[in-house]
């Protein structure tokens, strides 16, 4: 039976085979395969190697063959670990502000902040929701990305909460990118709800989470531990119940201040994500831990803010991936690969390492362990930029947009 797909030949295929999930990494360490091709069965990776000698080997077993007409460099699909692109509503007012001097406290104070989404999150539709959700997929796939995380947090109550992750799971159904959903109801503390942050806590952890669990509207609990938001005391029984409830965590940690990412590692989360105010002591404890650091570097740039530690993360041989974070306050840009490239210029990080952390590291964030590097029994998520070395992916800061991207197989641009 003719069951076998092949596509090439690529000028370079970066396989991202091998590679370690933490510590650093140099560009020798890449694997590299010269005009390559890939044998895809059933939107799987079945084989890669040389495009010729693929042919030959599969030449009575295939039912396509794809033959590229331009000079490509192919990797997996990227994977932007962190988004909150389930939002209504702009805040370029806050972003003026805040380049006006304005402090993040003086912005909240005067109507804006995470709170102005909410109030605009809960009057959007369901619908205008899910259109929203689409059209930034839209925009994240052209961009050469197969996988999205998608966070709530701009609902705060049972029934907004339950709102959002409900817009996601239809948007999921929608695209042809993964939506990969995260209750993050403990984003800030509702300033209208009646009640005490531990008896608001409580009632999330009541209502909502038996119903994302029976309507599978996620397996991930996320909470913002910070000052404005919540402490790590008071976030201790949440994260106790999600675990025992079997979700996996994530958390907003160490943003502005330490804690998070202490909550992150004696919770076992998955991952830990923003760490711009990690000093030594918590990149030491995160390297000793199996929780993935997250890099939010667009939040950096929209905040007009310190980057992450990145290699100092990595020289301490923690993991990185590199997420885009893009929301409509902190971080509106929403173009993962220039924010990528960006970080990677003022953090010294090699094209091995940025490309991992959007990649296979990325995966591993989201515990994916079926994507993210192109082998055997993987997802055939790819994305092909038009050049001839990978060196110049990153060098263009994002202005090399890939040419062709394929999802399980099938090209989707
Ligand atoms: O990841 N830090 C908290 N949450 C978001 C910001 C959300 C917002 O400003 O609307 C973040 O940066
Ligand atoms: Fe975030």
């Amino acid at each position: 039976m003719k069951q076998y797909q092949l596509i090439g030949s690529f000028k370079q295929l970066l396989t991202m085979h091998d590679l370690p999930i933490k510590g650093k990494l140099n560009d020798d360490d890449l694997f590299v395969i010269e005009n390559a091709g890939i044998v895809i069965r059933d939107g799987l990776v079945d084989t890669v190697g040389n495009f010729e000698q693929l042919y030959k080997k599969y030449k009575n077993e295939l039912e396509s063959v794809q033959e590229l007409e331009e000079e490509l460099v192919a990797l997996p699909g990227f994977i932007d670990a962190h988004t909150h692109i389930c939002s209504s509503g702009s805040r370029a007012r806050d972003y003026a502000m805040r380049n006006g001097g304005k402090s993040y406290l003086e912005i909240a104070k005067e109507g804006g902040g995470i709170w102005d989404t909410v109030t605009k999150t809960r009057v959007a539709s369901q619908e205008i929701l899910v259109e929203g959700i689409l059209r930034r997929a839209k925009r994240l796939i052209e961009n050469g990305i197969t996988t999205i995380e998608v966070k709530s947090g701009y609902g705060l109550s049972v029934e907004e909460e339950y709102k959002m992750l409900k817009s996601i799971q239809l948007a999921n159904q929608k695209t042809i990118a993964d939506l990969i959903p995260t209750c993050l109801a403990a984003h800030i503390f509702p300033k209208d709800y009646d009640g005490s942050i531990t008896d608001y806590l409580t009632e999330i952890s009541e209502k909502l989470f038996p119903k994302i669990l029976t309507e599978n509207l996620s397996n991930r609990i996320d909470a913002f531990i910070e000052q404005e938001a919540f402490s790590k005391e008071i976030i201790a029984p949440y994260f106790q119940e999600a675990k025992r409830m079997g979700f996996d965590l994530t958390v907003h940690a160490d943003q502005f201040h330490t804690s998070g990412s202490e909550v992150a590692i004696q919770f076992g989360a998955v991952s830990a994500d923003h760490l711009e105010a990690s000093t030594e002591k918590e990149i030491e404890l995160l390297a000793k831990s199996d929780v993935i650091p997250v890099a939010l570097p667009g939040a950096s740039l929209g905040l007009g803010c310190n980057f992450t530690p990145a290699r100092k993360l990595l020289d301490a041989g923690a993991s990185l991936a590199i997420a885009s974070d893009w929301n409509p306050g902190s971080g509106p840009m929403g173009d993962l690969l220039t924010q990528a490239a960006i970080l990677g210029a003022f953090e010294k990080l090699s094209n091995a390492e940025v490309l991992s952390a959007l990649t296979f590291r990325a995966a591993t964030a989201l515990k994916l362990h079926d994507r993210g590097r192109l082998e055997k029994g993987k997802f055939a998520d790819i994305v092909a930029f038009p050049t001839d070395h990978f060196n110049e992916i990153l060098y263009h800061q994002g202005q090399l947009k890939p040419s062709q991207v394929w999802k399980h197989g099938t090209q989707r641009r």
